[in-house]
């Protein structure tokens, strides 16, 4: 098991490069698999679910050329199988995409049920409510999510929640249907609009993507197109609260401010300053953090995503915060692992009640999950003395480089693969 050894304590400066969205990438790559020509995806993260995915894409025939680390050439005319039940990817969330992109191509494709990350239940009924609704038969059997039709014919669909995963899987199925879908109460993140302009850039007809009502005109076949993917939103609000909670002053460069508004505004309202150019925020934490009030929301509002880095950071900050979480109702569980550092926090359903500490100590915690962990992290960076971070194989599913940025910020942090090397570590770095 991997291990992250932190000595704490050193605020955070310098610039760090922020790399493609994996949720965006995710969605991008099984999108890519919807036409028999060759598509070039650029900005892709080199993080294990995009690596997974690919895998799972080429034990079903799709070829998959690596140009660079962030670069891929994706054929899938020879897809042999419509059956994708890898042992890994289970564990990721994305693999639903490939439900939405095969059946959009081929009328048919059994996936098995996704897993992710263990933030609460993770229904898939509007997944299955958008693919029935464009005339599709979609059962879960066996394990697996079935789904299949003689033709898919557009719909007007109206999602019973914003959902990210189920907007962008019926946008790829409704974009080779006959005629025009309507979904309404569509989700409206960033990777959506980016999923929309990729598969637009490959001939589909999507408008509305980034509002509340997307409409697609079905077309009969998508072409080969290059395409870039946006920068990871979540990636630089990680690093803009890592900076904050250190007192450092850090540059995320390579973004898109306006995706990372609902961030940055906390931040000032917390107490930072936050300099915005055109593709880059700096973040300079230099007064006392206070206080504030904060809800998970669908975009544009706080993300959920952060949600645990923000919390670490008002774990610090003067006065009572509260934080509400209203997407996932089981995003609390490194609060636990916070306590053993000196947190102050009381969770009451989906509400944690934090109580402003002036320090963390260090300690030997786990990674509960992907954002939670990089949160831990996080902590870990602004605690006094040592901290070990276990199972950070959830971190390294969606942080490219995790250690290795950090360090370029002036943090000390190691990798370590066993208890002998936490001990040397321990003795290096301590
Ligand atoms: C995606 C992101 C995840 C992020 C989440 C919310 C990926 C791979 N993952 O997850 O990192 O935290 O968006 O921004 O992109 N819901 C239903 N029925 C469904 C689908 C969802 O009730 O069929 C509910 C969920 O339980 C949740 C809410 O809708 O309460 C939002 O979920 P959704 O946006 O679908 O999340 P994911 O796509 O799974």
């Amino acid at each position: 098991m991997e291990q992250y050894v932190i000595k704490g304590g050193n605020p955070l400066v310098g610039e760090v490069e922020i790399g493609g969205a994996k949720n965006a990438a995710l969605a991008i790559l099984a999108a890519a698999t919807m036409t028999d020509e060759t598509v070039t995806i650029e900005n892709l993260p080199d993080v294990r679910d995009t690596n997974v995915l690919m895998q799972a894409m080429e034990e079903i025939g799709v070829h998959i050329d690596r140009i660079d680390r962030h670069t891929v050439k994706i054929n899938a005319g020879n897809i042999n199988d419509l059956v994708v039940d890898n042992e890994y990817i289970k564990k990721i969330r994305a693999s639903y995409y490939l439900l939405g992109a095969l059946l959009g191509k081929y009328k048919k494709a059994e996936v098995a049920l996704p897993g992710g990350c263990n933030i609460g239940s993770r229904p898939i009924d509007q997944h299955l409510k958008g693919f029935r609704a464009l005339g599709a038969k979609a059962d879960i059997s066996h394990g697996h999510i079935c789904v299949e039709t003689e033709k898919l014919v557009g719909n007007h669909i109206y999602m019973d929640v914003v959902t990210v995963g189920a907007t962008i899987n019926i946008i790829m199925a409704a974009a080779l249907a006959e005629g025009q879908t309507i979904i309404e109460n569509a989700a409206k993140e960033p990777h959506v609009v980016d999923v929309a302009n990729f598969l637009n850039s490959m001939g589909a007809n999507i408008k509305g993507a980034g509002t509340d009502v997307i409409r697609i005109r079905g077309v009969e076949k998508l072409h080969k197109t290059e395409y870039s993917v946006i920068p990871d939103q979540i990636e630089a609000g990680t690093f803009m609260f890592a900076a904050a909670a250190t007192k450092g002053d850090v540059t995320v460069k390579n973004v898109i401010p306006k995706h990372l508004e609902s961030i940055s505004a906390k931040l000032i309202e917390i107490g930072c300053e936050i300099k915005e150019s055109d593709d880059a925020v700096r973040v300079v934490s230099s007064k006392p953090l206070t206080h504030t009030h904060v809800k998970t929301l669908a975009y544009p509002g706080f993300p959920t995503d952060m949600q645990p880095q923000i919390a670490v950071t008002l774990a610090l900050s003067e006065g009572t915060s509260i934080v509400t979480e209203s997407i996932f109702e089981n995003r609390f569980r490194y609060v636990d692992e916070l306590t053993k550092m000196g947190a102050n926090i009381k969770v009451e359903g989906n509400t944690a009640i934090i109580e402003g500490v002036k320090k963390y100590t260090g300690a030997h915690i786990d990674a509960p999950d992907l954002r939670a962990g990089a949160a831990l992290v996080i902590a870990g960076l602004a605690a006094e003395g040592i901290t070990v971070v276990d199972d950070i194989l959830y971190i390294e599913r969606g942080y490219e480089d995790f250690d290795a940025k950090l360090r370029g910020l002036g943090a000390q942090i190691e990798k370590a693969t066993d208890e002998n090397e936490v001990q040397k570590l321990k003795l290096k770095i301590g």
